[in-house]
């Protein structure tokens, strides 16, 4: 099966700051593919870069076989929930989603009817028509969500999509991405909450500053550190990213 996401050398320094180092990167359409590292290891650069927000160095990036230049292709196939989340916090959500339809030219009974399912998904319908100014953060993020969903995109970035939740908040996302995921959508998913990808993550990678150190399931990365069977993805992150 070819890649739906192939990155090749990718490097990117700020001043004489590396950020990302030489990064490769092949994920498979249907993957759930979790992406870790310390703050700072360059995680939301490499996303950055992916997502065709930030031009590399040098490398090549190609989604679903398009490369980075070929932007509109891209940006039909591809939803993305950035690190830093811009609202318009005078806007309702129903506004906020038109919005973002009309720019992926979404019109008529398909807008109306895409806007009212995804915010049945995310469980704000009864608050369609408030402003997202009056909403907290757990109904920020899934709203962030719904619009990252606007175009049905294939693949699904997602740049800590929990930070700052309750339980509650963490799992309502988690298991809509879940959903997601079994419906075919590829998800490449930055977090900290290490419970949260191995729970959802069928493959890691971890970067440390800006070099990818490690690639696997969480098995095959525990091989890698020889650590215990007891020992949870917490463990082998910290082993593997003190060592490196
Ligand atoms: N716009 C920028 N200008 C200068 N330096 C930057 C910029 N963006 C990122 N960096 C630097 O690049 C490195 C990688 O940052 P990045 O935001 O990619 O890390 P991260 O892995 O996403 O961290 P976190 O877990 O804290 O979100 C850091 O040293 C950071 O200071
Ligand atoms: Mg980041």
């Amino acid at each position: 099966m070819p890649d739906i996401i192939a990155a090749e050398n990718l490097s990117k320094s700020y001043g004489s700051n590396k950020a990302v180092d030489g990064l490769n990167l092949h994920i498979k359409k249907g993957e759930f593919f979790g992406f870790l590292g310390p703050n700072g290891a360059g995680k939301t650069t490499t996303i950055r870069i992916i997502t065709g927000i930030l031009k590399p160095d040098s490398g090549t990036v190609a989604i679903d076989g398009n490369a980075s230049g070929d932007k509109q292709k891209i940006a039909q196939t591809i939803g993305v929930i950035p690190e830093s989340r811009g609202f318009y916090d005078w806007m309702t959500a129903v506004e906020y989603l038109g919005f973002f339809a009309d720019l992926y030219g979404i019109a008529g009974k398909e807008k109306e009817g895409r806007i009212n399912s995804l915010l049945t998904e995310v469980d704000l319908l009864k608050r369609k028509h408030s402003r997202i100014g009056t909403y907290s953060r757990g109904m920020r993020q899934r709203l962030g969500l719904a619009r990252a969903l606007i175009n049905n995109p294939q693949i699904l970035f997602l740049d800590e999509p929990t930070l700052g939740l309750d339980p509650q908040g963490q799992e309502d996302i988690q298991l809509l991405l879940k959903k997601l995921n079994t419906k075919g959508v590829t998800v490449f998913l930055s977090s900290h909450l290490l419970n949260e990808v191995s729970n959802l993550c069928s493959r890691i990678g971890i970067i440390n500053n800006g070099v990818l150190i490690a690639e696997g399931t969480v098995n095959e990365l525990r091989e890698k550190t020889k650590l215990d069977k007891d020992k949870t993805l917490t463990d082998i992150f910290l082993n593997l990213t003190r060592n490196n």
